[in-house]
């Protein structure tokens, strides 16, 4: 596979500008012959997780396509689906640059994007034009200069947009670079949130004659106690699916490195233990009432078997697959 030598040159370059002419180029081929260059064949490993069927386990994990742009060319790459997104109401343009950092050292990458996206009306766009036949995840976020206690209505919103065009919907309240997202995780804030949701959930199945099911997606840095309430809470109020985990924000592992104690989320080798012992105490107190997808740190199939093991039913990759480019995707589905 070409992908060593790609990598080699790609890194020689700053990782946004690199990530934006990745995304440029894959907009413009993923629907064309030219998707020739990464198209492959992957293994039928089909599985069904929250009434879904996916042709096999391996998703790429939210926040590369943020404006699902390159629908076509990721499905192309032998993915079983794609999540795009985080996505907010209005576009925004995120955090200032530099923003992304590669820790080469470490298989790692440190991003404080915050949420930078054309809004949901574009995303909406581009997916009726991708016309893609399998299983896509719509990952939604709040806008930054909308108040902590109007969150909800910002979740809401992208919801009834989103809806008859998603497989599931992501609800995002673990991103470390839009200010109070998290607190959305604990206690009250996160119930009401919750069961919100739900309820406009039934308004939409109802209205567009389809049952869209609605994971949660949750940050690594909790404690035991703060898992076993958010599990509490997802049960309570029927949530669909958990997404574990997103980016860290500690840096035990990389504090020694260059750039390694830039703002924001660390990803890849270093979040994938939290990450799997999140899902593993996620997995205790669900007992298997609904589905977890494990995200954080796979790089092989070996890491994937890992989170199956502690209690995933799908998994996904990012930070990871910048790494070892598409290949990855088979490395997984074969080792599992
Ligand atoms: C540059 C970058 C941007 C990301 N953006 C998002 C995002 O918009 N929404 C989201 O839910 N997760 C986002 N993530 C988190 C990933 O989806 C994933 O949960 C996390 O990186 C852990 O997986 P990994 O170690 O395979 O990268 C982002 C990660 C990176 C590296």
């Amino acid at each position: 596979m070409l992908y060593p030598a790609i990598r080699k040159l790609l890194f020689k370059f700053d990782p946004e500008t690199i990530h934006e002419l990745t995304i440029k180029s894959l907009k413009s081929t993923g629907a064309t012959p030219l998707n020739n260059f990464y198209k492959q064949a992957v293994a039928d490993k089909p599985v069904e997780v929250m009434g879904l069927r996916f042709p096999n386990p391996v998703g790429l994990a939210a926040g590369l396509d943020k404006n699902g742009e390159c629908i076509r060319a990721f499905d192309a790459m032998g993915f079983g689906f794609v999540e795009i997104g985080t996505v907010t109401p209005r576009p925004q343009p995120g955090n200032d640059k530099p923003r992304i950092f590669r820790l080469e050292q470490a298989n790692a990458i440190i991003n404080r994007m915050g949420f930078n996206n054309k809004g949901v009306d574009y995303l909406v766009d581009q997916v009726r034009k991708a016309d893609f036949k399998g299983v896509l995840g719509i990952n939604i976020g709040k806008n930054k200069d909308t108040p902590e206690e109007k969150a909800k209505d910002d979740y809401l919103f992208c919801m009834r947009k989103v809806y008859q065009h998603a497989s599931y919907i992501t609800i995002n309240i673990s991103s470390p670079n839009t200010p109070g997202l998290r607190s959305l995780q604990y206690g009250e804030a996160l119930d009401e949130l919750l069961s919100s949701l739900k309820d406009e959930q039934k308004i939409l199945a109802e209205r567009y004659g389809k049952y869209v099911p609605v994971a949660v997606k949750i940050a690594p840095d909790l404690t035991e106690e703060e898992i076993v309430s958010i599990a509490e809470s997802l049960m309570k109020n029927n949530i669909d699916g958990v997404i574990a985990t997103n980016t860290t924000l500690a840096r035990d592992q990389v504090s020694h490195l260059e750039h390694g104690n830039e703002q924001g989320g660390l990803s890849g080798a270093p979040v994938k233990e939290k990450s799997t012992e999140v899902i593993a105490q996620l997995a205790k107190v669900l007992d298997g009432k609904l589905p977890i997808i494990g995200v954080g740190g796979i790089a092989s199939g070996a890491d994937a078997v890992e989170k199956i093991r502690a209690g995933a039913s799908l998994v996904q990759v990012y930070t990871g697959f910048i790494y070892q480019g598409p290949e990855l995707i088979k490395d997984i589905v074969q080792s599992l």
